[in-house]
């Protein structure tokens, strides 16, 4: 140290690293609207390409006439399924290890299923074009309902896989039957079933719907006949998979492909599938020579873009009388719609569903999975979810709800009785996995006593006095919910999606004025990579977050990486990023030793700096060993200041949370009102608590919309009755409720920050929440179990049936 040499606590701001607040550096662009969306994307020449969709949702398609939209002027193609079989690309594979049409092949499966693709000069011609094709349907019975697409004589879905008895994950009985996914012990669960004091029984639904970004899904597609190389601007959430993928499927060497992920409006698991729209344009780019660009509507993007959920979960929980939880049973109807194309590891067909033990300490537990197909659109990915722990959660949330009905004891109670204790962590689940790190009981007590547990149960008893005097029409709902996630997917020796490994990456350069640039294998959506990925490297760097820019989604740049969803950003690049971090830092030290004239070991790290140990004042910071490392020739060392790290997790990390609601409901209208969210969030090393706020209020905005009103709802025919915003419900600031935010850290163990996900939480933990909320306002007059989405008119519903209108 010497004087010039400001105090350890301001250089350490200065450099705006670990749990600093910085503000987002993304948004200087694009709140002055200097965003970079694929529809922003415009080349020389392009062409533009619109769907011929399907009016029915079963049908087979007996001729497609395509002459008069050629005819049309500026109509350059039509492609049909004829046109992309001799390519083999009139079926593509699905994440799931099942087949999926790009156009209809012989017969349409759902509504809004792409039949024909129409290329023009531009959008409005393709659209008018679309209008003029023919198609002749005959119409087939339709199956929407997942209960009964499994009766002998329902109608065969699946042509193409008449005879097959083993699918992708096993075998199957039934032709529209897809899977059986089983997990636990049966015999020993339902043995402890069988015997105990209390079981509780329920039918837990967790209904269909649909991530919505605000941005929809579409391509760029630009072959470069000259070079032979084939460019693609996506909406990508994994662009090195599509670039696999797409070379696996085209044939094209993955050199000559390259997929760029540019700014993306939102993904929420919605971006992650490969959709017919990226093959046709890249079909109709290499026939025509020119690009093409395909950008699907709200409409399409509502009907036929992956779905979320839609879990039909059949649930026995067991305690003994005292209310210590016992065995947990759990069967799910799974509704994958026309095609299995859910987005999940290889080897969990059913997500991380078996994490649905929750927080609780539950000695014996079984779960079975059956995935059926019916007449609706194929989907299933994890909307803001880490692969199906929202629906995991949801479920033994109201579960324990139930049981402390059964019981007659207070839910919090309850919980907090059950939970597994920090003493027990690393924790191994009857389900399988091994929860790395954990403190419920403080978590809990901390977010009762933040909302005065007590005196809103006083409150709401009060309130049910006056109800039944006649004083006042509103109940009082406290809606509890303590979850357990399961993020960071993961482990590449049992996590891969298509054979691919699912580790992450992140390549650093430091230039010789000591800034940097990092490139990463993930691709942000609006989480704000570039702002906390270089936080991360900040701090194991010594170079200010200011310095360094964070690059993503350019598979010609960035290293291998897995892509953004599931919250594994942080537990997986974020950690390479800190291992490429080390690395630097590593040989940072020997440039300093050598500079400094003493032995490796004789120099320590200090927030920006090698200084010789005992003689702080003998030192060389980050920016004077970068420029070395350019200009000087070290002896054993070679030029330059690199790294690059590819992160395999050991294990997934289990962030968790408290939250709790307080809804008043009005029984004559339906009409709810939140007048309290508190969100006690547990994601371990917090990165940047500002942006972690952001986090939560927009995952528990969209947990609030699937709970309170947002669904993809079926008639009998198989028409999508909300394909549009004026019936799903997208809340905008005015219903959005005020949150309060909160939190612990309980960092994961084998990270090597100690930071754990938190992008999924406020949504996994948020919809038990309000749903709870809902569901205890008419705890005392008998309620036990109501579907969602808890709109107005279902909340009335409920009330009426309950005898609440006299
Ligand atoms: O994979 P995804 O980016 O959707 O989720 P994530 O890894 O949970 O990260 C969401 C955002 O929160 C990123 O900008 C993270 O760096 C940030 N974060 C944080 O600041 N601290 C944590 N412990 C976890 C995430």
């Amino acid at each position: 140290m010497n004087e010039m040499t400001p105090p350890k606590t301001e250089r350490t701001a200065a450099l705006k690293g670990l749990g600093s607040a910085r503000k987002r550096v993304e948004d200087a662009r694009f709140t002055q609207g200097k965003g970079n969306y694929v529809d922003d994307i415009k080349l020389p020449g392009m062409l533009f390409g619109d769907f011929v969709r399907s009016p029915y949702a079963h049908a087979r398609i007996k001729s497609i006439d395509a002459e008069k939209a050629k005819a049309l002027p500026g109509v350059i193609a039509v492609l049909t399924a004829a046109d992309l079989a001799p390519l083999k690309l009139h079926w593509m594979p699905t994440l799931a290890g099942d087949v999926q049409m790009v156009l209809a092949d012989g017969k349409v499966l759902f509504q809004g299923q792409e039949v024909a693709f129409v290329v023009a000069e531009n959008r409005y011609i393709a659209a008018d074009a679309v209008e003029l094709v023919e198609v002749d349907y005959e119409e087939l019975p339709v199956v929407v309902d997942p209960f009964k697409a499994e009766a002998p004589d329902a109608p065969v879905l699946r042509e193409d896989l008449a005879g097959k008895s083993e699918g992708a994950h096993g075998p199957r009985r039934h032709h529209n039957h897809i899977f059986t996914w089983e997990q636990g012990d049966r015999d020993a669960t339902e043995k402890v079933l069988a015997s105990a004091d209390v079981v509780a029984e329920e039918m837990v639904y967790y209904h269909r719907t649909h991530p919505c970004p605000l941005e929809t899904c579409g391509c760029v597609a630009s072959m470069d006949k000259v070079n032979g190389k084939l460019t693609v601007w996506g909406t990508f959430q994994a662009p090195h998979a599509v670039r696999t993928v797409a070379s696996l499927i085209s044939g094209i060497a993955e050199h000559n492909i390259r997929i760029i992920s540019p700014d993306i409006g939102g993904g929420f698991g919605n971006k992650v599938g490969v959709y017919p729209g990226y093959i046709c344009s890249i079909v109709a780019s290499i026939v025509t020579g020119v690009p093409v660009k395909w950008v699907e509507d709200r409409m399409e993007n509502l009907m036929a873009t992956a779905f979320a959920r839609d879990y039909w979960m059949k649930g026995k929980i067991s305690a003994t009388k005292d209310g210590r939880i016992t065995g947990l049973w759990c069967h799910v109807t799974a509704d994958h719609g026309a095609f299995d194309a859910c987005a999940d590891p290889t080897k969990f067909p059913a997500g991380f569903f078996n994490i649905c033990t929750g927080s609780y300490d539950i000695p014996v537990a079984y779960l079975a999975v059956d995935g059926v197909y019916t007449n609706k659109a194929p989907g299933g990915v994890a909307y803001r979810c880490s692969f199906r722990v929202t629906e995991a959660a949801y479920f033994i949330e109201r579960m324990i709800e139930v049981l402390a009905i059964r019981l007659g004891m207070d839910s919090a109670e309850l919980r907090a009785k059950n939970f597994i204790r920090k003493d027990q962590f690393p924790y191994h689940s009857a389900l399988g996995w091994e929860y790395d790190s954990g403190d419920y009981h403080t978590a809990w007590d901390k977010a009762l006593k933040a909302v005065d547990y007590e005196g809103l149960r006083r409150e709401q008893a009060q309130r049910l006095e006056d109800f039944k005097a006649g004083k006042t029409r509103k109940l009082i709902g406290i809606g509890l919910t303590h979850f357990t996630e399961i993020v960071g997917a993961g482990p590449v020796k049992n996590c891969d999606i298509l054979g691919l490994g699912m580790f992450d990456s992140c390549e650093i350069r430091i230039h010789p004025t000591g800034s940097a640039i990092a490139r990463l294998g993930t691709i942000s959506q609006g989480q704000g990579h570039a702002t906390t990925f270089a936080q991360i490297l900040a701090s194991e760097i010594g170079i200010p977050a200011d310095d360094i820019t964070v690059e993503e989604g350019d598979t010609d740049t960035a290293p291998y990486g897995l892509g953004t969803y599931g919250s594994r950003s942080t537990p997986v690049a974020g950690a390479a990023t800190a291992m490429a971090g080390r690395k630097i830092r590593a040989k940072a030290q020997m440039i300093a030793a050598y500079l400094l004239e003493v032995h490796d070991d004789d120099v320590e790290w200090d927030i920006d700096r090698f200084a010789v140990k005992g003689a702080p004042e003998r030192f060389k910071t980050m920016k004077e060993i970068a420029f070395a490392a350019y200009n000087q020739a070290i002896p054993g060392i070679e030029p330059g200041l690199e790294a690059v790290s590819y992160y395999d997790p050991p294990n997934m990390t289990y962030p968790f949370g408290a939250y709790i609601c307080v809804m008043e409901i009005d029984v004559d209208t339906g009409e709810h009102e939140i007048r309290q969210f508190y969100a006690l969030d547990d994601c371990g090393t917090r990165i940047n608590p500002m942006i972690i706020e952001g986090q939560v209020h927009g995952g528990a905005t969209e947990g609030y919309a699937i709970a309170m009103g947002q669904e993809i709802a079926y008639d009998e025919m198989g028409n999508v009755k909300t394909a549009t915003l004026m019936d799903f419900f997208l809340p905008t600031a005015w219903e959005t409720p005020h949150y309060t935010t909160d939190f612990t850290v309980t960092p994961s163990p084998h990270h090597p920050i100690g930071a754990k996900g938190v992008g999924e939480s406020p949504n996994v933990g948020s919809v038990p929440a309000f749903s709870n909320a809902v569901h205890d306002a008419f705890r005392a007059f008998g309620l036990t179990q109501t579907h969602m989405p808890h709109d107005h008119w279902r909340i009335w519903r409920t009330a009426h049936e309950l005898g609440l209108h006299g």
